[in-house]
């Protein structure tokens, strides 16, 4: 099975697994786990914050830092496709108690000047106060984009003009940065907090890093418990995050690559599939309309001959790449697209249906 659904299904590599088996442990809701402090220190390294908290999802480092930055009932300016609101659960008001206004984004990007006309420094006899402004690097929704440093750097000013945090769900953190050509420091500069994850494209089994300024780690610290993100002997998991931060952030061009690969021969099938000029990391946005088939009924057929992927939308599958594809993986995939193309209707059905 070639499985390009997505690269959380990556497993521990071998070096992983022997770390993961030597390393030093304690109970790290008491006193410590010697492990895991040594891979918070590593991530607040790499992002060049004071500090950072492991927990045990990207999820809960998002819905952690909303709470830590915000008391309840103040505005959240994001953009509109953010991970946060289309797959967490509606965690940022349900848990949070913030409510959330969009804003209208180009490849992830907002639109600086409708943030701008947006943010309401104070609260208002009818206006809510903004309490948070969030950005998403590379941008999952809008198909893996990398946002522009000079882009980041506008909206984080926006936040400090205004005394407004900010804070950047970097889930795939270390996918922009290769893409950028830049060290991770360099992204997270222009964001007061960060998330990334360890456990997507760079193999570990689980496990995501919050970073940011001290004392708000701290009080990241007590909503992780509140929440029940405390664990005891995370070392384990810790040890494998130390190995994926050491060794596994380069590689990531390889899948930046293949999935380039893939773009590029699913555009030689029919151009109106993907544009591949617009693929920078290892997310592949498919849009099936021109074949008439809807995204479900592809995923169906590939997954028949041993290709799997994920619906994105009605019309939209999403392939992505990670360590367990190579390019023969590619290159078997598109002949399934290619045998599969012989049988669809075309875009006249489409419209029909
Ligand atoms: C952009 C983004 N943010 C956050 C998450 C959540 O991470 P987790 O699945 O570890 O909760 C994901 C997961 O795919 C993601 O793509």
């Amino acid at each position: 099975m070639i499985d390009l659904r997505s690269d959380t299904i990556t497993q521990p590599t071998p070096e992983m697994l022997d770390a993961m088996q030597a390393a030093r442990l304690g109970d790290d809701s008491r006193d410590g786990d010697p492990t895991v402090g040594e891979l918070e220190a590593l991530a607040a390294k790499r992002t060049g914050k004071d500090a950072a908290i492991f927990v045990p999802s990207g999820t809960m480092g998002n819905l952690v830092a909303m709470m830590a930055h915000t008391g309840r009932g103040g505005e959240l300016l994001l953009e509109e496709g953010s991970h946060i609101l289309k797959s967490e659960m509606g965690a940022v008001a349900q848990v949070a108690g913030l409510f959330h206004r969009t804003i209208r984004g180009e490849s992830g990007a907002m639109d600086v000047g409708t943030l701008a006309e947006t943010i309401s420094a104070q609260m208002k006899p009818n206006k809510l106060a903004t309490a948070l402004i969030e950005m998403e690097t590379t941008h999952n929704g809008a198909g893996g984009t990398v946002l522009p440093l000079d882009h980041m750097a506008k909206v984080h000013a926006l936040g400090r003009q205004h005394g407004i945090p900010v804070h950047t769900d970097g889930a795939r953190l270390f996918n922009a940065a290769v893409a950028l050509g830049v060290p991770a420091e360099r992204i997270a500069r222009h964001t007061d907090s960060i998330t990334f994850c360890v456990s997507k494209g760079l193999s570990a089994p689980i496990g995501s890093l919050l970073c940011g300024p001290k004392e708000f780690i701290t009080r990241a610290r007590g909503f992780r418990r509140m929440l029940g993100g405390n664990l005891r002997q995370a070392g384990m998991l810790a040890a494998a995050g130390i190995v994926a931060l050491d060794s596994m952030v380069e590689r990531l061009a390889d899948d930046h690559a293949t999935a380039k690969q893939l773009a590029d021969g699913l555009h030689r099938i029919a151009p109106a599939l993907v544009d591949p000029e617009s693929i920078t990391t290892n997310i592949v946005r498919v849009d099936t309309t021109v074949s008439g088939w809807p995204a479900e009924t592809w995923a169906t057929a590939l997954q028949s001959r041993d290709v799997r992927v994920s619906p994105g939308g009605p019309m939209q599958l999403r392939f992505v790449t990670h360590r367990h594809i190579s390019t023969a993986d590619v290159e078997t995939a598109l002949q399934a697209f290619r045998e599969l193309w012989s049988e669809v209707p075309g875009p006249a059905a489409a419209r029909a249906g």
